[in-house]
Order: C-alpha cells, then structure tokens, then sequence
C-alpha cells in the first residue's frame, strides 16, 4: 500500500484593495504533473485501486484534459496502465500535434477515442459494462475525476491556516472541488465557486448534492462565452498577474475565477475588512494547448 503524503499548500498574499484582503493558496505547486485538485482527487481513488486489485485505471476527458493528463502522469509514477476515453474520434491521428494528449501518450497512456454522441453517454451503466468488457478489470474514474473519494480527497485543501479567512473561492467544472471546500469550510466561511461553463444553473443542484456544509454561491457572470472560451481581457489579465505576482494561471478555470474575484473588490462586493482565500488548483498545462490555438489565430499569448 502507498502512502500519500499529507500535504498543506502554502498562502500566499496578493493584494490589499478596497480594503479586502486577497491571498492565493498555492495546490497548484503540489505536483508538476499532478497540481491542486487533480492530486486531491485521484490520492483515495489510488488507494481503492491499489485495494482492489484492478489491472488499469479507465477515465474520461476531452483533448486537453488536466484530468486525462494527471490521471496519465500518475499511470507513470506508480506504473499503473491508464486508458483515457477521448471525446472527439478526429483526435485519433492529431495525437503528435495536441499536447495534453502526447503528454499523456508519453506517460503510457492507451487512447480509445470516441465520437461527442458516444461520448455523452460516458456515465451510462450500459456504456461502462461496454468499455469493461474491452478493457478488463479496470477502475472506472468518471470525468473530471468526480466521485465521493475525489471529494473526501479535496476536502483535505483546507487546512489550519485557512480558518480565519471569511471567503473561499474556485473555479469549479464538475463541482466536485467545491464539495469538498464546502464541506471542510468552518461555519462562518462562505465558499465562492466560479463556473467555468455557460450554462451552470444545473451545478447548484448537482453541488448540494455532493456537500453539505457551509453557505456557498455560485458566480457565474466570469465564464467569457463558455467553457474554454477566452477574451483578450482575460488574457492580458493573466499575462499581467503574471508579470506582477510572479503566478502563472491557467485560461480555462483559476484565470477566470480570479479575474471575477479582482472585478468583485473593485466593485465592493466583498465587505470592508474582508479576508479572501483563492485556491490556485493548477491546470497550467493546458495553456500549451491554448496557446496553440491563440497563435494559429494570430492572437496574443499566454506568457
Ligand atoms: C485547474 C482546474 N481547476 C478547477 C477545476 C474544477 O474542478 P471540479 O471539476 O472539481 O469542479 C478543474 C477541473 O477539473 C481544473 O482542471
């Protein structure tokens, strides 16, 4: 049996504005290859693994994934084969070209890739019994790596040193980190999450059901047109906050939810004397594949 290391990331301070305190905690320095939520997610999943003796892990992503890559750089790590289930079955001859999906090739990583309507069943009883029959005994992960052991795992970001913060905040995908914050804040905590999708009125729901715990809301005005979409303010905020804090954030998720949170002090929304927590939940690596895409558009790059 392995055992996982009982991390604490570190805080760090931002900025003082408005008279609100703003402070990054730092997961996505946890791992290279495995940062912030992603090794919250997967620490007791690699646990049931290992106890019950499956011959791979099975999990599901699109083409650039910070999940299928984690899930593939654990594979390496631990030598355990992982198949990543692949949304787009164009992707099968564009491997060399995507980074996410090389990355994970390179980690031992077997694709099987599927068209977006076979995808959408991902979830289907039908569907698993389907892929178990092609690939064996494997250990199903759904996507973004959400189930109840990934939210024990993210319940373990907050930690001592975070308690006397009034805000905690993330972006949230699937919803399943924001669960755990949820459901490790103290009582007078209220948790922010900021959907990285358009239409997120499902999440609420979908959150209530997987925490129970402090108040939390969601803020959903910072997606900038959808999942994975960006602006050009988006991302000169993100090359800025670089140059100033010396912290990389990603276009999809963490540069969003700060960019809502550096708009929500200047708008006061955060009370006076205010203390406010961001958890940095890594996702770097797909800003290679963003920035693929920004420069084939002629458009301004992440830095
Ligand atoms: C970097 C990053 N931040 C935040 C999230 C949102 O996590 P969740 O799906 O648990 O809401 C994800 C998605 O998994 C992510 O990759």
């Amino acid at each position: 049996m392995i055992n996982f290391p009982e991390i604490k990331s570190e805080i760090q301070f931002i900025q003082k504005n408005n008279e609100v305190e703003l402070f990054l905690l730092r997961e996505d320095l946890i791992h290279p290859e495995i940062s912030g939520n992603k090794f919250r997610k997967l620490k007791y999943n690699l646990e049931a693994y290992f106890k019950g003796k499956y011959d791979s892990i099975l999990t599901f992503g699109g083409a650039y994934s910070n999940h299928i890559s984690a899930t593939a750089a654990v594979g390496k790590i631990f030598k355990i084969p992982t198949i990543g289930v692949i949304r787009g079955e164009e992707l099968i001859d564009k491997i060399n070209e995507n980074p996410t999906l090389s990355f994970a090739q390179s980690c031992g990583m077997k694709f099987k890739f599927v068209t977006r309507s076979a995808y959408r069943n991902k979830s289907d009883p039908a569907f698993l019994e389907e892929l178990k029959s092609e690939f064996g005994n494997v250990y199903l992960l759904p996507e973004g790596g959400t189930n109840a052991l990934a939210i024990k795992g993210t319940k373990e970001i907050l930690h001592e040193k975070t308690k006397d913060f009034d805000y905690i905040c993330s972006a949230v995908g699937t919803g399943g980190t924001l669960a755990g914050l949820i459901n490790s804040a103290e009582n007078h905590q209220i948790t922010l999450g900021f959907p990285a999708l358009k239409d997120s009125e499902f999440l609420h729901n979908e959150i209530n059901q997987m925490a129970q715990g402090s108040d939390f809301e969601l803020i959903s005005e910072y997606h900038f047109g959808g999942y994975a979409k960006v602006k050009p303010e988006l991302l000169e905020f993100i090359n800025a906050f670089k140059q100033q804090f010396d912290v990389t954030l990603d276009a999809v998720y963490t540069g969003k939810m700060m960019f809502g949170i550096f708009q929500m002090i200047n708008l006061g929304y955060f009370p006076k004397g205010s203390k406010v927590l961001a958890v940095h939940t890594g996702g770097i690596q797909g800003n290679q594949g963003m920035n693929q895409k920004l420069n084939f558009k002629n458009k301004k790059m992440i830095i």
